[in-house]
């Protein structure tokens, strides 16, 4: 079985699956899972949201950005971003130049129905879900687009997602037919 030889980055929104499809992609690829929002929470020795609420957005970012980039120096891995990583301009750059990205695309009233579950996402709090996910979607949908791979994430078990994802992997040649098996 020929190796994953670049690491595999999924981008996309809140709720559209990308640590719960990473971590079946990495089992199945037979490669480590790391999820960029815990290596940044047990950096900061606290919470997404304490993050925010002590240090504001910039702060968060700085440290989204400085993870991934470790990250990516590791080897080829599955890699689950936060939902914003892949908007700033100097990460998204760090993974077209590193690493094979894939937009798990969802549409909002998935999106919502998911991130209803949790209340740990800042950029959802004091507002309204469905508004604030309809506004974030359009500033972000253009950007996710220069992912290598889209792919549908819908509301079908997440094996059949992973599938997808290796099937297009495969169809790049970044995998070969026996990649996954
Ligand atoms: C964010 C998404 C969150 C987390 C932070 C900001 C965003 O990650 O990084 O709350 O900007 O969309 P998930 O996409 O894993 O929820």
């Amino acid at each position: 079985m020929r190796k994953l030889c670049k690491t595999i980055v999924l981008v996309g929104m809140m709720g559209a699956g990308k640590t719960s499809v990473g971590r079946r992609l990495a089992t199945a690829l037979g490669v480590a899972f790391r999820d960029a929002d815990a290596e940044i929470e047990t950096a900061a020795g606290c919470s997404i949201s304490e993050i925010f609420e002590r240090f504001g957005e910039p702060a968060f970012r700085a440290g989204e950005r400085k993870v991934i980039s470790r990250l990516l120096r590791e080897a080829p891995h599955v890699l689950a971003t936060g939902g914003g990583a892949f908007m700033d301009p100097e990460t998204r750059g760090h993974i077209q130049d590193t690493a094979i990205s894939v937009w798990l695309r969802a549409n909002v009233d998935l999106l919502l129905e998911r991130v209803k579950r949790k209340d740990n996402r800042p950029l959802l709090r004091n507002t309204d879900s469905r508004t604030a996910l309809v506004r974030l979607i359009a500033e972000r949908e253009p950007v996710y687009a220069q992912a290598d791979i889209i792919v549908e994430s819908d509301e079908g078990p997440h094996d059949t997602v992973v599938k997808r994802i290796i099937s297009a992997l495969q169809a790049k040649g970044e995998l070969p037919n026996d990649g996954a098996t």
